[in-house]
C-alpha cells in the first residue's frame, strides 16, 4: 500500500535520511526503530509531505504522492506527532476537532464522532472542555490519537506515540492499542526507539542507523537472523523477553503435545506471542492453558510444556 523508494533528505551538510526504501502492506503495522537522530521523524514527515525529500519517490496505493496536493494527501493520513503536539490552550474537544474544521464537518457530526472516539479510548467525556495542558501524559497521548483518528484515515503515522509514558502506563496502553478495532483496519507506520515496544506492536521492523535502514524484517527475523553485529547489539538487552515477544504460539504448534481431551472454557488464539501466553498463566493461576489454532484445533498445555517447546524452537533457529 505504501512504497518508499530511495528517499533521501539532506539538511545542509547533514544527511538525515540516506536513500532508504521499504514497503508497507495494507493493514500492516511497520515500525521504524532506531536511536535518537537516526532519521525516523524526517522519514515519517516525508510521507505526509511536511518535509520535502532531496531525492526519491513515495507511492501510496500506486499514486506518486509528489503529484498530489499536500493538503489532499494529508486528508487520507492521520498523524500523531512526537510529544503529542496538542495545543495546550485548546480544550480537548477543540484539539480533536481540528481536522473536522478543515473538512468543514457540521457540529453534530464532529460531536458524535468525538464522543465515539472518547469512549473507545477510555476518556471520560467530562474532559471535553478541559485544557489539554492540564491532563496527564497518558491522557494527552490518547487525545493525540483521537485527533489523528477522527476522520478515519486509512493510513496512520505515529511518531513515538507512547514516548513520554512510564512503563506501567505504557504497557496498559499497548494492550488497548492492540485491541482497538479502529486500528486493526489501518496501515500504520510507527516510530519508536524502544525495542520492546517495537517487538510488541510491530508486524515488521525497519531498524535504522545514521539515516540508513540496517535491516528490515519480522521481529523473529531480526532476532534469529541478524545481518550484522549492529543488529545483534541493538537487540541484546532483555533478549529473552524479546524472544518471548517475537515467537508466536503457532510457531510452536508442532512442538506442543497432542490434545487428549477437549476443553469447554475459553481458548487463547495461537496468533498470540509467548509473552502474552505466559502472562495468562500468571493472571489465571491455572495449571494449563487451552490454545486454538486457525484450523480450530485445540491443545492444552502446561507452563513446563510451553517452555520446553519454546526452547526446542529456539535451538532449531540457531542451526538454520
Ligand atoms: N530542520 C532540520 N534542520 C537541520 N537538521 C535537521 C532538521 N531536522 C532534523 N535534522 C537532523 O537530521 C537528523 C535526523 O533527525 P530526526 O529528527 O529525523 O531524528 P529522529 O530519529 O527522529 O530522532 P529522535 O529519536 O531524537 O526523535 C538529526 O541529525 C537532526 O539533527
Ligand atoms: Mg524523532
Amino acid at each position: 500500500m505504501i512504497k518508499v523508494d530511495g528517499i533521501s533528505k539532506q539538511f545542509g551538510k547533514v544527511k538525515a535520511v540516506d536513500a532508504i526504501s521499504f514497503e508497507v502492506q495494507e493493514q500492516e503495522n511497520l515500525i521504524l526503530l532506531g536511536t535518537s537522530g537516526c532519521g525516523k521523524t524526517t522519514t515519517l514527515k516525508m510521507i505526509n509531505r511536511l518535509i520535502e525529500p532531496t531525492a526519491g519517490n513515495i507511492y501510496i496505493n500506486n499514486k506518486n504522492i509528489f503529484e498530489q496536493q499536500p493538503e489532499v494527501l494529508r486528508r487520507s493520513i492521520g498523524y500523531v506527532l512526537q510529544n503529542n503536539g496538542l495545543f495546550p490552550h485548546y480544550t480537548v474537544a477543540e484539539n480533536i476537532a481540528i481536522v473536522p474544521q478543515l473538512l468543514k464537518w457540521d457540529k453534530k457530526k464532529t460531536e458524535s464522532r468525538t464522543a465515539e472516539l472518547m469512549e473507545k479510548l477510555h476518556l471520560d467525556k467530562s474532559y471535553l472542555h478541559v485544557y489539554t495542558g492540564e491532563l496527564s501524559g497518558g491522557q494527552q497521548q490518547r487525545i493525540g490519537l483521537a485527533r489523528a483518528l477522527i476522520s478515519d484515515p486509512p493510513v496512520l503515522l505515529m511518531d513515538e506515540p507512547f514516548g513520554s509514558l512510564d512503563n506501567v502506563t505504557r504497557s496498559n496502553i499497548h494492550k488497548e492499542f492492540k485491541a482497538l478495532d479502529e486500528l486493526k483496519r489501518k496501515t500504520i507506520i510507527m516510530v519508536t526507539h524502544d525495542v520492546q515496544e517495537a517487538f510488541e506492536l510491530g508486524d515488521r521492523i525497519c531498524l535504522m542507523d545514521k539515516g540508513k535502514i540496517v535491516q528490515s524484517g519480522t521481529p523473529a527475523e531480526l532476532l534469529f537472523n541478524p545481518v550484522n553485529e549492529f543488529v545483534k547489539g541493538f537487540l541484546k538487552d532483555q533478549r529473552l523477553q524479546l524472544e518471548f515477544k517475537a515467537v508466536k504460539l503457532h510457531d510452536l504448534w508442532e512442538l506442543l503435545p497432542q490434545l487428549l481431551k477437549k476443553t469447554e472454557g475459553r481458548s487463547l488464539s495461537s496468533v498470540i506471542d509467548i509473552w502474552t501466553a505466559l502472562e495468562s498463566f500468571k493472571f489465571s493461576g491455572e495449571e494449563s492453558i487451552s490454545i486454538i489454532n486457525h484450523e480450530g484445533d485445540q491443545k492444552q498445555v502446561s507452563f513446563e510444556q510451553l517452555m520446553a517447546a519454546f526452547y526446542q524452537y529456539k535451538n532449531k533457529q540457531g542451526h538454520e
